[in-house]
C-alpha cells in the first residue's frame, strides 16, 4: 500500500548508512565496542549504573523476570492492554499473568489501585508499560510493591527518555525493559535494552543474555580470557554490532525527536477537539512522555472497521493498540482469560483506534488525518446505526 499518511516512518539516513559500512569494514560484527559503547550511553541517559544491549524488548522482559527469580507457582501482575509480549514473558518463566485495568478512561496506565485489586498471596511481580509513552503513576507503585515485598518490571518499549519527577521511565522499577524494533521511537531495526538500577542483577543478566557464559568472545578475541564456565541455563538475547551501531546514532536523537512527537501531538489535540464524541487519552499527565503513539477513542455506536475503510482510501494509515491480551484465543485457550476484572481495558479495546504519529509528520498531515477522521466517524456511526437498526 502506498500511504500518503503511513502510521509511522522511522528517520533513518545517510549517518545511519555510515555507520553500517564502519561496522561491516571493521569485521567485528556482534557485540563488540560499539555495543558496549552503546550500553555506556543508553545507561548515563536513563540515570542508571547498568544496560545490557540485547535483540528485543521480548528478551529483555524475559531476561528481567528471570534475572529476578519469577518462576513456577508465582503470579505477575500485568496489563492488559499492552503488546502480547509483555504477558508472554512471564509465561516463559512458567509464571501466571494477572491482568490489571487502566486507572480511567483518560489514563490507559494500570495504576496502584488496579493492581492490588488483581494481587494474589502468589504475587511475586508487577510489570507496567507506560502506554503510548506516558508514565505510570510510579511513585505509587513503588510504594505499594515496597509495602507488599514485590519487585517492580518496567516495560519501556515505547517510552526512551522520558521522565516523570526527573527521573527516567525505566529507572524507577527493578528493571527496565526497552524496544529498538522498526517503529519505535529510536530504532536498531530488531532490538532491546534490559536496565537496572540494582548492579547485583547485572551479572545475573549478562548471564541469561549468552548462554550462561562466563566470559564474552570479545573478551578471549582481546585476550582477556582463554576460556569460559557456564553458569546457569541461558539464551541466546545477543546484540549484533550492526544493531548497536544504528542504536547509537538514532539514541542520539530521540530526545529532539520526542519533542517533535509532542508537537505533533499538540496539534492533533487542538484539532481533534472539534470532533463530536471522540475521546483522547492523557488530556492530564505527569512527566515528559516519549509520545510514541497517538491513540484516539472512537465515540460509543461507531464502526472501527468502517472507520479503518474509510481512512484507509483517504490513503492513511491506522491500527489498533491494542486488542486487551487476556481475550486472545491463546490467553483464554490457556485459562488466563478473558479476565473480568479489566472492564475500561475491555472498552477501550474494541474503540481505540491509533493515528499516524512520527517526527517528520506536517501539520498538514495533522490536518488530513483529522479531516478525514472527522468525516469517517460521521459515516462510521451512521453505518453502525444502520447495522443496529
Ligand atoms: C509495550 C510493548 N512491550 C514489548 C514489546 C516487544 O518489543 P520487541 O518487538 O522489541 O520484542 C512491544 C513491541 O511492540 C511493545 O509495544
Amino acid at each position: 500500500m502506498n500511504w500518503q499518511v503511513p502510521l509511522f516512518d522511522p528517520d533513518l539516513g545517510p549517518e545511519e548508512e555510515q555507520a553500517l559500512v564502519d561496522v561491516i569494514r571493521s569485521k567485528w560484527l556482534t557485540m563488540g565496542d560499539r555495543t558496549k559503547e552503546f550500553e555506556r550511553r543508553f545507561a548515563a541517559e536513563t540515570g542508571v549504573p547498568v544496560a545490557l544491549a540485547c535483540n528485543s524488548a521480548t528478551a529483555a522482559l524475559h531476561m528481567g523476570l528471570a534475572a529476578l527469580g519469577v518462576g513456577p507457582g508465582d503470579d505477575v501482575v500485568v496489563p492488559s492492554l499492552t503488546f502480547v509480549a509483555t504477558a508472554n514473558a512471564v509465561r516463559y518463566c512458567g509464571a501466571r499473568p494477572v491482568f490489571a485495568d487502566v486507572a480511567s478512561m483518560d489514563e490507559w496506565n494500570i495504576g496502584a489501585a488496579a493492581i492490588e485489586r488483581a494481587l494474589t498471596p502468589a504475587t511475586k511481580a508487577i510489570v507496567v508499560v507506560h502506554y503510548a509513552g506516558y508514565a505510570c503513576d510510579m511513585p505509587a507503585i513503588m510504594a505499594l510493591a515496597a509495602r507488599r515485598g514485590l519487585t517492580v518490571v518496567e516495560d519501556v518499549a515505547h517510552a526512551p527518555c522520558a521522565s516523570l519527577d526527573g527521573v527516567a521511565l525505566g529507572a524507577w522499577g527493578d528493571v527496565g525493559c526497552f524496544s529498538f524494533f522498526s517503529n519505535k521511537n529510536m530504532t536498531t531495526a530488531e532490538g532491546g535494552m534490559v536496565t537496572t538500577r540494582r548492579p547485583e542483577l547485572a551479572e545475573k543478566l549478562g548471564w541469561l543474555r549468552s548462554h550462561g557464559m562466563t566470559t564474552l568472545t570479545l573478551d578471549r578475541h582481546k585476550g582477556h580470557a582463554f576460556g569460559y564456565d557456564v553458569v546457569a541455563l541461558g539464551y541466546n538475547y545477543r546484540m549484533s554490532e550492526l544493531n548497536a551501531a544504528l542504536g547509537l546514532v538514532q539514541l542520539a536523537h530521540v530526545r529532539q525527536r520526542n519533542a517533535q512527537r509532542g508537537a505533533i501531538v499538540a496539534a492533533y489535540r487542538e484539532r481533534l477537539a472539534a470532533i463530536m464524541n471522540l475521546g483522547v487519552p492523557f488530556a492530564t499527565h505527569r512527566g515528559v512522555p516519549a509520545f510514541h503513539l497517538m491513540p484516539v477513542l472512537l465515540p460509543v455506536g461507531t464502526s472501527r472497521f468502517e472507520v479503518m475503510t474509510a481512512m484507509r482510501e483517504a490513503g492513511i494509515q491506522t491500527s489498533i493498540h491494542y486488542r486487551p491480551v487476556d481475550t486472545f484465543t491463546a490467553y483464554v485457550d490457556a485459562g488466563l482469560g478473558p479476565s473480568t476484572q479489566v472492564p475500561l481495558s475491555h472498552d477501550i479495546g474494541e474503540r481505540v483506534l491509533t493515528l499516524p504519529l512520527y517526527p517528520s509528520m506536517t501539520i498538514g498531515q495533522v490536518e488530513q488525518v483529522c479531516a478525514a477522521l472527522a468525516s469517517a466517524t460521521q459515516h462510521g456511526r451512521a453505518v453502525a446505526t444502520v447495522h443496529a437498526a
